[in-house]
């Protein structure tokens, strides 16, 4: 697809094939230098660890243009990091954090006509993910690897873009202690596939899961975690081994305390309290900061006073500061943007 055919402010957020992607490969012990082709498609043995065990990992960050035209990315150092993280858990060789980069780098610039145009509410979506590509039979790790990373143009995680969204606590788990919630694995998004298509038919835009020990302590969704704000103003927002770290919600907890003067509470966030918030939001790459209205807790519904039409006062004011930040109208702490073009 030609860009000229895309219409930016329109877009949702699907598989658009841009015109390069990176692709290098792990064997004999070390990643070779990697190269930008215009291949999209990837051709594997029937026995690949990948297809067998599910062992790949993945990530997600976005490329921004900013109002003065440049294009850059944010914080993409954290998405390596927690890229190698991801490999360690799964027994995959680290994918360096320079060559992450550089990988990065190559693949926003050679399709820079695919990064939405400032102010028109897309940005340019990148999937670093690797995988396990040599015959597998007996349940180990591989000893091959392709690390690829490509790039799609996105609108708004959810339809309808800043209006808030419903969801339901869901019966199913997502995460074990000690397993892999924290971590960006294939696996923890397979398994979540029955639980949001069971949300979906039943009228939910998302699953809030609980923690799987005791089922009474607020985890995050299917793609993002939560940040809730008190009745008198500050930023709480879940603490647990079980879910992955997000990078926005690190920002966001940055920003409000040292952009907006906001008390800031990472801490175990009970169910029981859930009820007592003056706004909720998901905040991830893909969700930026998407307001939760209403969380239906097995026919108990938690209505937050922001409502069912806008988002809230302060979640607004984290929303408007991050992607001022992101799109360059609002100076950034040291190291967060990378400037590509
Ligand atoms: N939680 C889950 C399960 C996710 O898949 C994501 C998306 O990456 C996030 C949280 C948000 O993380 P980040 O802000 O780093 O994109
Ligand atoms: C992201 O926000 O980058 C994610 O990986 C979430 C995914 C559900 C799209």
């Amino acid at each position: 697809m030609s860009n000229k055919q895309i219409d930016w402010s329109n877009l949702g957020f699907g598989y658009i094939q841009t015109d390069f992607r990176y692709v290098s490969n792990y064997k004999d012990g070390a990643w070779d230098e990697g190269v930008l082709t215009g291949d999209a498609t990837v051709t594997l043995s029937e026995c690949a660890g990948v297809l067998q065990y599910a062992q790949t990992i993945f990530e997600g960050l976005k490329a921004y243009r900013t109002e003065d035209g440049h294009i850059v990315t944010f914080r993409p150092d954290l998405n390596a990091q927690r890229m190698i993280d991801s490999a360690k858990r799964l027994e995959m060789p680290p994918f360096s954090e320079e060559q992450f980069l550089d990988a990065v780098d190559k693949v926003v610039s050679a399709n820079a006509d695919f990064v939405p145009p400032y102010g028109s509410g897309a940005t340019l979506y990148l999937r670093p993910y690797m995988f396990g590509t040599n015959p597998v039979i007996g349940v180990k790790p591989a000893n091959e690897y392709q690390f690829r990373i490509f790039g799609t143009p996105v609108g708004p995680y959810f339809k309808g873009g800043a209006k808030p969204i419903t969801i339901r606590v869901c019966d199913f788990d997502r995460a074990a202690p000690h397993g892999t919630g924290h971590i960006k694995a294939g696996l923890n998004y397979a398994m979540s596939l029955h639980a949001i298509v069971d949300a979906h038919n039943q009228g939910y835009d998302e699953n809030m899961y609980l923690d799987s020990a005791t089922r009474t302590k607020v985890e995050e969704t299917g793609g993002a975690n939560f940040i809730f704000i008190t009745k008198d103003g500050k930023l709480v927002t879940p603490k647990s081994d079980t879910i992955l770290p997000s990078i926005t919600r690190r920002s966001l907890c940055y920003v409000a305390k040292e952009y907006l003067g906001m008390e800031v509470e990472e801490r175990e966030v009970c169910l029981e309290e859930v009820k007592d918030f003056a706004e909720c939001g998901l905040c991830g790459t893909a969700a930026v900061i998407s307001p939760v209205g209403k969380i239906v807790d097995h026919g108990t519904e938690i209505c937050f006073p922001s409502g069912m039409d806008e988002m809230g006062p302060v979640t607004k004011k984290l929303y408007d500061t991050l992607t001022g930040i992101q799109m360059g109208r609002i100076e950034a702490p040291e190291g967060w943007i990378r400037v590509i073009k």
